[in-house]
This record gives structure tokens, C-alpha cells and sequence, in this order.
């Protein structure tokens, strides 16, 4: 037996990737390729009145200029998918001249070199009517409303608020998260190209079957016409769980030009149209007794959403199941503005609530004088209050213990500012994680080439966790192979489905889809080499046979029959398909992933600049299929979680909705510089319910619960509570 499953195996996509080999959708070339760029509205609301595009059509190399004006009626079917962030219809894109939000695309300029189409798309005249847009969230006129797909999930309690406590320590504060971008490396990018009906996209996806789905929608044509193709994706965070304007504008270009049309949005662009972390206010309102027992729970959250749909986010939904406590009562609303559609960013709802939980338990903590580990500690659950399930696996305390210890948390000194390096403040903070496990079936399809070799397949996608490594080591695994021998191909449409590579559900749902498809090649190998006529193994019992080695072997023999005559036995690229499940079971436990971050930030007493110097996270993830590569994941959400912490937010101009810091010198993000020294650690953890392989998933948890203990660690280090994020310099000066 080759046990891969918990090895540390180097990246099988890596000497691609630092050779340039890989190929993101930007990458990808066709001979007579025009080059389009969007042109998007410069006001916030109102109407086109006038789009003069005859001295743009002249320009040199211009080969159409594309707007309202003269784009045929697309059909825009309204369509079921496997998951559709927002309820609503979906903007539909150069059909009208309404305009709803700064940035709306309002035409494509088509043209032979990128270059030309730039300069025309600079030069082409738009005249709007304007009004006012509405997008400062604290706004009062603006109305709130119930996310309406999650009905009485918006609300929900347990309990008696009103039960007075003699003698409770409450904590009743606001808390604010700016809006944010995801701002990955590999800009958005689509190639479209037509043959007949047929449509190709090569274009960056997390979810390449929805791509297929929504883009047939919009055209009003068979799926099956629709081919999306999507083999590395340079980072996401969630900005392409979605099929946003630019991929139905490239497929609309090559349709009118009768060319292949290639479309890459700029820096500047990627923060009009491809969703956005909403901008939330929270409060929060604990009661706990004064030996640290919560009494009281609550949790209110609003998010932005566009006036066109409603995107919903899990602001509240950890709150009902991270604590023990009686009496509770959580509520999320959105707050519908002139804006484009906000959508998931890594730990989407999580991370923006737990941040206001776990500040509000930190506040606690102080008034109570007690060891912010210690009250978490004493409000551990024995169950999920929510649902009243038992959890399938918790370790919430053990990664209180781990990350405690790594870090020294017992020679913290409580009071604040009492910490010093020199001239230096230091602060120590924590804060818990939390993030649930989903699941969705996947299917996968394994064979044998005559070269016997496997090649595995499924739609899937990797934004950069190493999918690509750690399903091959499933599939090895499962078929009983080495990993050398396995080529897992995925990123297209026409491959078996696949659920969206996101919610941090691509190993539980892929890898279990993966291992059952490989598990049922085996077992057709074994029995073909155990039945054919031509085999050296004819009349065997398939459970005498074992790979060993690169070949077939049958127990106490010394033949050996390798992958290519075993290959030869059966009938050309012998195949299985296969969609993973989990068990029944599983409904019967509240499945979670759970974490805690430890910090240490140092600032400097004059200026306030603030240095992350270290972090210690510690995750109860269930198994971990690669520990190299899933310690990099987490070290990459935990620099994100800095990101969130301290540096980004997308600052929209009140007057017209303008997003004024569209780039990476104003739009922060966490550099070399920023980061400190960084260690991870896993729980062991054996849960047997979540799904076939075990794992609870890594992407989203690793960033839930960092901005908290960042936050605590400042006000560890300065006395100063800030209660929104980012947390910036200016915040700690002004609140001297
Ligand atoms: Mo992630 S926000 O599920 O890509």
C-alpha cells in the first residue's frame, strides 16, 4: 500500500509555473486575434444620453465600437446553477442606457492591437444625465431590507434576551468593515472564439461549469455549445466564483466581429464589475457573569448589496454555534446602494462577523480581568447550540493550547502598553476561528492509456492551493499507483462536473469524486488482469493482486505485469466515471472547521506604524492531505488576513461612486515587508463524517479570526480600541 495521503510532496505543477509554461487565460493566443477593451461610465447612476463612436470607428486598427446602440438583444435566460451567489436579475450588460453603479461597462472597443483599442476606447465621446448614487452605507435614507433567500435565517434566537443576570459584565459596541477588493495577481482575462455556434472561452474560473451554464443563458444556446477552458488560475479569493460582465462582452465582440476576440480587464477595472468583500457594520452585545460564563449573545450584521441583486454572506451564522451560551439572538440585514454586486471573498461572512465576536469577546475579557484564552476556554459548547447537532469534530480548545504554547502566551503581561521593546510597544492578541464544512458531489473520470498511464479528469479549478499536487495524490493513492504515474488534468468544462472551487470545499468534494472514480478503474483493472485470457494473472482472485512498484503483482508470485500490458488487456483507454458522495450520516453532525490565531505586533509609540512581527495560527482542519502545501495555504490566508487587518479598503467618492484608490499603490496589500514570521500548526484530527477522505478544508478558515487578533493585539499594545478595519495609523493618532 502507498500511503501519499499526508505527504509532503512537492508541487507537480511547479517547474511549469516558475518556467512560464502554465498557461493563464491571459496566456492563450489565436491566430487573428482582435484585442478588446471595456469602456465604463464615468457617473455613478442615471442615463446614457449620447454615445458618438464616428470619429472613434476611424481610428487606426478599429474594427467595431460596441455599445447598447447597436448590440443585438441577448436572451439572458434567467437559469439554475449549481450555486448563484446573488438573487436578482444580473446585469445585463450593453442591453439598455441605464446605468447603475460608477464603472458599469457601457461599451467594448474592438481593435487589431491592444494599443489601438486602448487609445480608442480613451478617446470614444459618452454624454450621460446624472443623478446622485447612493453608496455611502451610513447613509439613514438608505432602506434596509431582509436578504429575501434566507428568510427566517436572518433571524434567529434562543433563549431570553431580556433575562436579567444580577451582577453582569456586558460589552455593547459597533464594529465596521470596509469594503474590499480581492485584488489577485492575474488580472481577469477571457478569449472568446466562434466556430459556427460553438463557443470557446479560455478564461479565468473558478467554476468553469457555471461559466459554461450562465454564458449559454445569457446567449440563449446549449450549454453544450459552450467550452470553457481554465487551466491555472493566478489567484482568486473568490473574484471568479462568478461569470461577471467582461466574459459575456468578449463572447459578445467575437460574435459581432466574426473574430477571436481577447479581453483582460486593467488593475483599475478589476474593481468596477468582479465583486467585492461588501462593507459591513456589526454590534455586538455580550452579557457574561462575573466568573466569564456568556449569558447574553448578540448579533446584528448588515451588509451592502447592489439595488439589482441581493448577495448574502454567513455574517451572523458562526455566532449561534462558536460559544456555549442560553440566550441568543443574531440578525443580518442588507442595505441595497448604487453599487455593483458585492460577492465572496476568502472566509466570506466569517471573517467579517468573527471579527466583531471575537473584538467583543477581547473587550470582555478586559472588564471581566480575565485571560482572554481562559473566557473562550470556559464557554467551550458540548454541542452546536445552533443546531443542537453534536459537532462531528471540534478542536477549538486544542488549538488554544497549541497556538498558546507555540507562542509563549503564558509570559503575556495583560495590561495594556505593559509590553515593550525598547522605545517599541508590543502587543500580544488571539482570537477563534471558525468556518463550516461544505460539501457538494463532484464527479471525476479516471483511465489507463495504452502507455499505462492514468489520466484523471474532472471541471475543477486551482486559484493556487496546489489542487493539482494534492489531488494526484488521491489518485495515486486510490489507484495504487505512484504519483509519477498519474497525470490529473482539470480547468475545462467538458471534464466531469464539479462543485465551485471555493467555500473551501475543493478536496472534500473533488478528491472524494476523484478517489471514487480511481477506486472503480482499480477495480476493473484487477478484475480484467484477473479474467482476461491474456493475462499472466488469468483465474486469480482480484484480492490476491497488489500493485507493487510500477506493476501488477499477484500475492507469493514474482511475476509482474506493468501498467501498459495491463493497459493492453482491456479495450483502448479503459475508463470509469465515478461522482463522490458522503455518507448519511453526516447530516446528523454539525461539521466545522475550527482555528486560533496569536499575535504579535510592535508599534512605534510617536508614529504608530505597526509591524506584524509574528503569528502563530493553529487549525483543527481534519486531515491534512499535504502538510507543505496546505502550511503555504494557511500562511497565505493569514497574510490576508493582515491584508484585512490593516491595510485594505476600497474607498468609494460620495459624489459619484468612483472608486478613488482603483490600484495597487492605494488599494494596500500585505508586501515582504509586512510580514513577520509566520508558523502554522495542525491538530490531528480523525473525523469521520465530514467525507470519504476526512478533510474540513483550509482555504477560508485561515484567514477567519487573524484581523481579530490583530485588532486585540494593537489595543494590547496601545490601550486603544478600534472597532473597524482597517485599522490605520491616522486611527491610533487621532484617538490619542
Ligand atoms: Mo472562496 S471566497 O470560496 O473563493
Amino acid at each position: 500500500m502507498n500511503a501519499l495521503i499526508g505527504k509532503s510532496e512537492r508541487r507537480v505543477d511547479g517547474r511549469d509555473k516558475v518556467t512560464g509554461r502554465a498557461q493563464y487565460a491571459g496566456d492563450f493566443h489565436l491566430p487573428g486575434q482582435l484585442h478588446g477593451v471595456i469602456v465604463n461610465a464615468t457617473i455613478g447612476l442615471g442615463r446614457i444620453r449620447s454615445i458618438d463612436a464616428s470619429a472613434v470607428e476611424t481610428m487606426p486598427g478599429v474594427v467595431a465600437v460596441i455599445s447598447h446602440l447597436n448590440a443585438p438583444r441577448l436572451a439572458y435566460k434567467p437559469h439554475k446553477t449549481f450555486i448563484d451567489p446573488a438573487v436578482g436579475e444580473r446585469l445585463h450588460v450593453l442591453q439598455d442606457d441605464r446605468i447603475h453603479f460608477y464603472g458599469q461597462p457601457v461599451a467594448v472597443v474592438v481593435a487589431r492591437s491592444l494599443d489601438q483599442a486602448e487609445r480608442a476606447a480613451r478617446a470614444l465621446n459618452i454624454r450621460y444625465d446624472r443623478r446622485q448614487p447612493k453608496v455611502d452605507l451610513r447613509d439613514p435614507s438608505l432602506p434596509v431590507v431582509l436578504p429575501e433567500a434566507m428568510g427566517e435565517e436572518a433571524d434567529k434566537s434562543r433563549g431570553d434576551l431580556e433575562q436579567a443576570v444580577p451582577g453582569a459584565v456586558t460589552v455593547d459596541e459597533r464594529y465596521e468593515i470596509a469594503r474590499e477588493n480581492h485584488t489577485p495577481i492575474e488580472l481577469h482575462a477571457t478569449l472568446a472564439a466562434w466556430t459556427g455556434d460553438r463557443l470557446t472561452l479560455w478564461s479565468k474560473s473558478q467554476f468553469v461549469v457555471n461559466e459554461q451554464a450562465e454564458i449559454a443563458a445569457i446567449f440563449g444556446i446549449d450549454p453544450a455549445n459552450v467550452q470553457v477552458i481554465s487551466p491555472y488560475v493566478g489567484g482568486a479569493f473568490g473574484t471568479t466564483l462568478r461569470t461577471w460582465p467582461h466574459v459575456t462582452l468578449a463572447a459578445l465582440a467575437a460574435r459581432m466581429t466574426g473574430q477571436p476576440v481577447k479581453l483582460t480587464l486593467s488593475r483599475k477595472q478589476t474593481f468596477y464589475t468582479t465583486g467585492h468583500r461588501p462593507f459591513t457594520t456589526q454590534r455586538v452585545r455580550l452579557g457574561a457573569t462575573p466568573d466569564g460564563r456568556l449569558t447574553h449573545v448578540e448579533h446584528e450584521g448588515t451588509g451592502e448589496t447592489s439595488r439589482y441583486e441581493q448577495f448574502a454572506e454567513a455574517l451572523v451564522s458562526a455566532t449561534s454555534y462558536l460559544y456555549s451560551c442560553p440566550n441568543l439572538r443574531v440578525r443580518y440585514r442588507l442595505q441595497p446602494c448604487d453599487t455593483s454586486t458585492p460577492t465572496y471573498m476568502r472566509g466570506p461572512g466569517e471573517a467579517s462577523g468573527i471579527f466583531a465576536i471575537e473584538c467583543a469577546m477581547d473587550e470582555l475579557a478586559y472588564k471581566l480581568e480575565m485571560d482572554p484564552v481562559e473566557l473562550r476556554r470556559l464557554n467551550e459548547p458540548k454541542l452546536d447550540e445552533g443546531s443542537g447537532l453534536p459537532f462531528s469534530s471540534r478542536s477549538l480548545l486544542q488549538c488554544h493550547d497549541v497556538g498558546a504554547r507555540s507562542f509563549g502566551w503564558a509570559r503575556r503581561s495583560p495590561v495594556p502598553g505593559s509590553m515593550k521593546d525598547g522605545r517599541l510597544l508590543v502587543g500580544w492578541g488571539m482570537a477563534s476561528g471558525t468556518y463550516p464544512v461544505w460539501f457538494a458531489p463532484a464527479s471525476a473520470r479516471a483511465r489507463i492509456t495504452p502507455a499505462g498511464e492514468f489520466e484523471v479528469e474532472a471541471a475543477a479549478s486551482d486559484m493556487g492551493p496546489g489542487t493539482y499536487t494534492s489531488i494526484t495524490q488521491v489518485a495515486a493513492e486510490a489507484l495504487g499507483v505512484p504519483m509519477s504515474a498519474v497525470k490529473f488534468r482539470l480547468g475545462r468544462s467538458d471534464f466531469p462536473p464539479t462543485p465551485p472551487h471555493g467555500g473551501s470545499m475543493t478536496m472534500a468534494s473533488v478528491g472524494s469524486g476523484v478517489r471514487a472514480a480511481c477506486q472503480a478503474l482499480r477495480a476493473e483493472l484487477l478484475a480484467l488482469a484477473a479474467s482476461s485470457a491474456a493475462s499472466p494473472f488469468a483465474g486469480a482472485s482480484p484480492g490476491d493482486l497488489h500493485w507493487d512498484a510500477g506493476a501488477l503483482m499477484r500475492r507469493g508470485a514474482s511475476e509482474r505485469l506493468g501498467y501498459a500490458r495491463l493497459a493492453a488487456l482491456g479495450p483502448p483507454g479503459l475508463m470509469a466515471t465515478a461522482t463522490g458522495g458522503r455518507s448519511e450520516e453526516a447530516g446528523k453532525y454539525s461539521m466545522h472547521a475550527f482555528g486560533a490565531v496569536f499575535v504579535e505586533v510592535a508599534i512605534d509609540p510617536d508614529v504608530y506604524t505597526m509591524h506584524v512581527r509574528r503569528m502563530v495560527g493553529a487549525y483543527g482542519a481534519g486531515r491534512i492531505v499535504n502538510p507543505r502545501l496546505a502550511t503555504s495555504q494557511c500562511i497565505g490566508g493569514m497574510v490576508g488576513g493582515i491584508g484585512m487587518a490593516v491595510m485594505e479598503s476600497t474607498v468609494l467618492d460620495k459624489r459619484d461612486g468612483r472608486p478613488v484608490n482603483a490600484h495597487m499603490a492605494d488599494y494596500l496589500v500585505p508586501v515582504n515587508l509586512d510580514i513577520g514570521d509566520i508558523q502554522v500548526h495542525f491538530i490531528d484530527e480523525e473525523d469521520p463524517y465530514v467525507n470519504p477522505l476526512g478533510v474540513k478544508g483550509l482555504g477560508e478558515i485561515s484567514l477567519v479570526g487573524v484581523a481579530p487578533a490583530i485588532a486585540n493585539a494593537i489595543y494590547h499594545a496601545t490601550g486603544k480600541r478600534v472597532r473597524h478595519l482597517p485599522i490605520r495609523i491616522e486611527n491610533l493618532l487621532h484617538g490619542a
